[in-house]
C-alpha cells in the first residue's frame, strides 16, 4: 500500500494520506457514499461505533471486490467502552458490523480524562494488536498531558493522534507534542466542517491557482506533514478533495493559511468532554 499518498506510521505500518470519513452520514447513505470513494480511488475509510454506520460500511468494502490488504480500515472504541475489560468485546462487536476480521486502525475515541481509563484502556488495545485484531493502534482527541501520560508508561506509542484541525483551529501543542513523540496527527473536520472553505484568502488561493478552495484547504495540511479525514456524501466533492493530494501550495500560501489561527472550535473540548 506504500507509495507517495501514503505515510509510515512509527510501527512500520503503511496509512494513506487522505482518509473518507463517515461522521454524521446516515446509515442508509453511507454505502452509497463510501462505494463512490473506493470508485473514486480513496483507499482509507473512517468511521467509528457511535457513527452507527460500521456495518454499512461493511457492506461497501464487500461490494467492491477489492482485496482486503488494498483499503485501510480505520474503527474507533467509544467512551462507555473504556477499561480494560471491555475494549476487546467492543473491537469484535465492531469487526463483526464491519464483516471484518481485523481493522487496520483502532482508536481510542476520546481521552474522557475524569472517567481516568484511557491509560488500562490503552494497555487493552495493545494486546488486541499482538493477537491480530488491528494491526495499528492509535487515539484521538488526545492533548499533550494524556499522551505524555501513555508515553511515561514504556510500552507501545500511539501510531496517530486524529484531533480536531483546520485552518481556524491548528491545535500546535497537540502537534508538536505528537512530533516529539513519533505520532503522526491526522485532522478531523479537516475543512472545518465546510466553514473554513467560506474564508476570503483561501477563496484567492484557490481562484489564482485555478482549484477549489477544499483542495487548497487539504493540500496545505498534507503539506504540514499531516494526514486527513474529510467527508463529503457529494460524488463530486468526494473526487475533488481526493484530487487535492497532486496539490503544491507555494510556501507562501503555506503561510496565509497557518495564519489563520482563530481559536475557532467546532467539536467537544477533549479536557472536559465526557458522554
Ligand atoms: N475523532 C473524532 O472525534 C472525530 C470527530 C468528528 C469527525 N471525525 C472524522 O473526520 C471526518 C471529517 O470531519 P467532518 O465531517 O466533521 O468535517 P469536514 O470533512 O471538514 O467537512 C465536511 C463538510 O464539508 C462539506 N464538504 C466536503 N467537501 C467539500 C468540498 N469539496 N466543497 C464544499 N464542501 C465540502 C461536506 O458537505 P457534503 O457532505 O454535503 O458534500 C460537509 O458538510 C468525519 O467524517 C469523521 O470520520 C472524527
Amino acid at each position: 500500500m506504500t507509495d507517495l499518498h501514503s505515510l509510515t506510521m512509527n510501527d512500520g505500518h503503511a496509512i494513506p494520506r487522505i482518509g473518507f470519513g463517515v461522521f454524521l452520514v446516515p446509515e442508509a447513505q453511507t454505502r452509497d457514499a463510501v462505494s463512490t470513494a473506493l470508485e473514486a480511488g480513496y483507499r482509507h475509510i473512517d468511521t467509528a461505533a457511535i457513527y452507527h454506520n460500521e456495518a454499512a460500511v461493511g457492506r461497501a468494502l464487500a461490494d467492491s471486490g477489492l482485496d482486503r490488504d488494498d483499503v485501510f480500515v480505520t474503527t474507533k472504541l467509544w467512551n462507555s467502552d473504556q477499561g480494560r475489560d471491555s475494549a476487546r468485546p467492543a473491537l469484535e462487536a465492531s469487526l463483526e458490523r464491519l464483516g471484518l476480521d481485523h481493522v487496520d486502525l483502532y482508536l481510542i475515541h476520546w481521552p474522557t480524562p475524569r472517567r481516568d481509563l484511557y491509560v488500562q484502556t490503552w494497555e487493552a488495545l495493545q494486546e488486541l494488536q499482538q493477537e491480530g485484531l488491528t494491526r495499528s493502534i492509535g487515539v484521538s482527541n488526545f492533548l499533550p498531558e494524556h499522551l505524555h501520560r501513555i508515553a511515561d508508561l514504556g510500552g507501545a506509542l500511539p501510531a496517530l493522534n486524529q484531533v480536531e484541525l483546520h485552518p481556524t483551529l491548528q491545535q500546535r501543542d497537540i502537534q508538536e507534542a505528537d512530533t516529539q513523540l513519533g505520532i503522526l496527527t491526522q485532522a478531523w473536520s479537516p475543512l472545518g466542517r465546510g466553514a473554513d472553505l467560506e474564508i476570503p484568502a483561501i477563496d484567492l488561493i484557490a481562484t489564482r491557482l485555478g482549484t477549489s478552495p477544499a483542495q487548497v484547504i487539504l493540500a496545505w495540511h498534507l503539506a504540514r506533514g499531516r494526514l486527513v479525514v474529510a467527508k463529503s456524501v457529494t460524488p463530486s466533492r468526494i473526487r475533488e478533495n481526493l484530487s487535492a493530494a497532486d496539490l503544491v501550495l507555494e510556501e507562501s500560501d503555506l503561510d496565509t493559511l497557518d495564519a489563520l489561527e482563530a481559536g475557532v472550535r467546532i467539536g467537544p473540548d477533549p479536557t472536559t468532554f465526557t458522554e
